[in-house]
This record gives C-alpha cells, structure tokens and sequence, in this order.
C-alpha cells in the first residue's frame, strides 16, 4: 500500500480519532484477568490491539465483539488461564509480547510467543531478565532475548526490587502484571516516569498498586472486571494537531482525548515552539480526558530531552516534521529508545526526511534539525512503521508537489481511518490510498 499525498492550504475541522492503543491493550489483559465480565467501549480495532484481543482468547478468556469497539472480555480470574493450543503471534506489537510476558510468567504451562519481523527484532530481555529472578523460565533466540519466545511460569512468583535501566511502561507493567502472581509486593523504579495507564487500571480493577515519584508498587490480590471506556489516542491525535499548526489555514478540534499527564509532552513542546493547544470539555474517566484544539502558528525550534522525552516517545516522529519546518535549529536528545521501536526512528527519520529536502543530523540518542526547510514532495518510505509512515503524510501535507509513501498498510496498526481523516480535515481527497 502507498499514499500519494498533495499540499494543502486548508486544514480544519472538528474530530475524534480511534480509541487509545495503550489503554485497549491493557483493558484486554485485566479484563481477561479479572473475575466477572469486562465491558468495553472505544476499544481500538486496530492490529495490535486485535493481537491482544486474540492472545488472552488463546489463553482461555472468552472474547465477544458487542459492536463497533465494543467488546465483553469474560474474565478468568488469576487462576483461570490454560495452555494455549499454539503459538501466539504479536504480530508488530510490542506492548502485547512485553505484557502478556508478564502474565505468562505467572501461569504453570509453557506458552511460545512470536512476532513479526519488527517485533522479531526487538529486545526482550529487559523483560525477561527481570522475569526470571522472579523463578519465570524464559528461553528463546539470541540467548532468550529475542521472539520468538517460550516461557513458562512458577507459582508463585518470588517478590521483586527492581530498579529499570531505562524508562518502559511496557517493561514497568510486565512486571507489575507478573507481580498479581508474586509471594508479595513487587516495586518497580523508573529512571522518569513513563505512562501509567497499567497503574491507574489495575487500581480500578481492585489492586493494590501505589505510586511515590518514580516508584510503583503492587501487592498482589484478585481483579474485578470493570466497565473501561477507552478514550481517543493522543499519538493518533499528534498527527492531526501537528498538522493544524503548519498548515497555512489550520485549526482542527480533536475531541474525546487522552491526558494522561504521562502522555502530554508532546502538547507541551507545541507550545514552547510557539503553537498552544488549547484543552476544553475536559472531564475524568479513570483517566483525565479532554478536547484539544490546535492551529496555524509560526514554530520555533526547540529542545526536547532527559525527563520529557518518556511523555512524548511516540509523538516524536511528528514533531520532528514540526521541527523541519519550524525556524531555528531542534535537538531532540535522551531519546535512544526511538531505535528500538517499530523500526530504528532515529535512523528511519533522518533518511526519510531528508529525502523531502529536510536537514536532519543523526546523533546516537536522537536527531538535530535544522528548520525553517520549505519541503520538496518525493517518493519515502516507511520502513513498515505505521508512525513514521503517518509523520511522513503529515510532512507531505506541506510539501511542494507530491509526496509518494511507501509502505503504508502498517498504518492499519494503530490508526484506521488515518488517511480519510485527513481528507475530511483538508475538505478534499489529497491522500489517495493505493493498494
Ligand atoms: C507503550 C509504551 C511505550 C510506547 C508504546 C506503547 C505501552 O513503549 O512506545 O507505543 O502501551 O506501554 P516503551 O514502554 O517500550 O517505552
């Protein structure tokens, strides 16, 4: 699949985006494990979450689609997983291997984990170290750190201190999630803190999980499925508001928003680069969640480092097209986890946008843009990541000419409908879709 996008003066209009990836994937797994049925409402049907959904009805939950989004995920309590009957595929996603890692080290069964060529690239040790001073046995490729993988569980599971080399929420919730199966308490400690979605779902499921700084700690016990009424993603959001900024006639309300403080960086960089997102209907619903409004503004350059960079991992591909155009010079720092994401973003984003005529320097933990770049539309790729296949659209939006993007179906992993939402926002067909 291609896009062939075309420049646009006019981006504006209000809409929503596709329910939170993070948070769909976690309201499967607790509600899997929780006793009594989980109802579930903006569930994201996009291919990752559809892989979590897929992997706990491998383990044994039963799994029934109410309508559009809506999902009941009959829980089996901690106790009531069984052997899945074969692998199970991740597909390209992280946060379904990394978490359900977590579980399966607290289930008495060997279960074997696969992935796409992506994930196959990922690290998996970060978890499976961890996993296995718990008394977890995790074996595998590349010395049991890469998929696939096998893993087979103890109960229960030894207490836990651990302190992560690198700020993960998928790492911090793997490990939160094994700890339901513990013999006490495990405490997880954070370089900077990373999205707590697990944290604030576990607690509304019943567990104990408390948070002081950059520690959290559970104590194990059951979970009682709850009603989650998933909110839209700010990384999907990202791509429209990012758009609303550099775009001649821009402003577009997303509305229905996740955040999470722990998610927001990105908003609060727009606004140091001179594009303040403004919020409104804000409410609360386990999580904080608002309407967000972004438009045209002329952006500055700016730096985006140490505890900032875990609140805006994902946005960090749009914003560098935020940076290209903006006038003065961005560093993006601290951010080495970008080459170990669904493709190495640091590299990807370095040659995808300077082939649309960007100046952008690689540094081993992130990238220097020059700004202030009129962009040249040409033929990029994605390198199979559906962010930086979106960021590349957005570039293409302000680009003379036409921008090719290759590689394109990958948006299907966290953003259906990414393309006809851009249409509807320019008011024309200017991202075509080619199979
Ligand atoms: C996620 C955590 C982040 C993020 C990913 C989703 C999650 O990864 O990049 O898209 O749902 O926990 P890390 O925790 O590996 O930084």
């Amino acid at each position: 699949v291609r896009l062939r996008v075309r420049p646009v003066t006019r981006f504006a209009g209000e809409v929503t985006v596709p329910g939170d990836k993070s948070i769909s994937h976690r309201a499967a797994l607790l509600g899997a494990l929780g006793e009594g049925p989980t109802d579930i409402t903006g569930y994201l049907e996009a291919e990752d979450c559809l892989r979590t959904l897929a992997a706990v009805e491998a383990l044994g939950a039963e799994v029934t689609r109410k309508g559009p989004g809506q999902y009941r995920v009959g829980g089996v309590g901690r106790d009531g997983f069984r052997e899945p009957a074969d692998v199970i595929d991740c597909g390209n996603s992280g946060t379904t291997a990394r978490l359900l890692m977590g579980v399966l080290a607290g289930q008495p069964f060997w279960t074997i984990m696969t992935g796409d060529a992506s994930l196959r690239r990922r690290p998996m040790g970060r978890v499976a170290g961890p996993l296995r001073q718990m008394g977890a046995t995790v074996v595998g490729r590349a010395g049991g750190t890469k998929l696939p993988l096998a893993v087979r569980g103890a109960r229960p599971l030894a207490r836990l201190d651990y302190a992560l080399p690198v700020a993960s929420a998928q790492v911090k919730s793997a490990l939160l999630l094994a700890g339901l199966f513990a013999d006490g308490p495990v405490r997880v400690t954070e370089p900077a803190p990373s999205r707590d979605h697990s944290e604030r779902m576990l607690r509304r499921f019943g567990v104990a999980v408390e948070t002081t700084g950059r520690t959290a700690t559970l104590v194990p016990g059951p979970l009682r499925g709850m009603p989650i009424d998933v909110p839209g993603d700010l990384s999907s959001a990202a791509f429209l508001l990012v758009a609303a900024t550099i775009v001649r006639e821009g402003r577009v309300t997303v509305r229905g928003v996740g955040v999470n403080p722990t998610r927001t960086g990105a908003l609060e960089v727009l606004e140091t680069m001179g594009a303040p997102v403004t919020r409104s209907e804000a409410r609360e619903d386990g999580e904080p969640i608002a309407a967000l409004t972004a438009a045209s503004a002329g952006l500055r350059g700016t730096t985006v480092s140490g505890a900032l960079v875990p609140r805006l991992i994902d946005e960090v591909p749009v914003l560098a097209v935020a940076a290209v155009v903006a006038r003065g010079v961005t560093e993006i720092r601290d951010a080495a986890e970008l080459r170990v994401k669904e493709s190495d973003r640091i590299a990807t984003l370095a040659a995808q946008l300077a082939r649309l005529g960007a100046e952008v320097a690689e540094r081993p933990d992130g990238l220097t843009i020059a700004g202030g770049t009129r962009l040249r539309g040409a033929e990029v790729t994605s390198d199979g990541d559906h962010r930086i296949a979106m960021a590349l659209a957005v570039a293409g939006l302000v680009a003379d000419g036409e921008t090719v993007v290759e590689d394109a179906a990958c948006i299907a992993t966290s953003f259906p409908g990414f393309a006809d939402c851009l249409n509807r926002l320019a008011g024309a067909d200017v991202v075509m879709v080619e199979p």
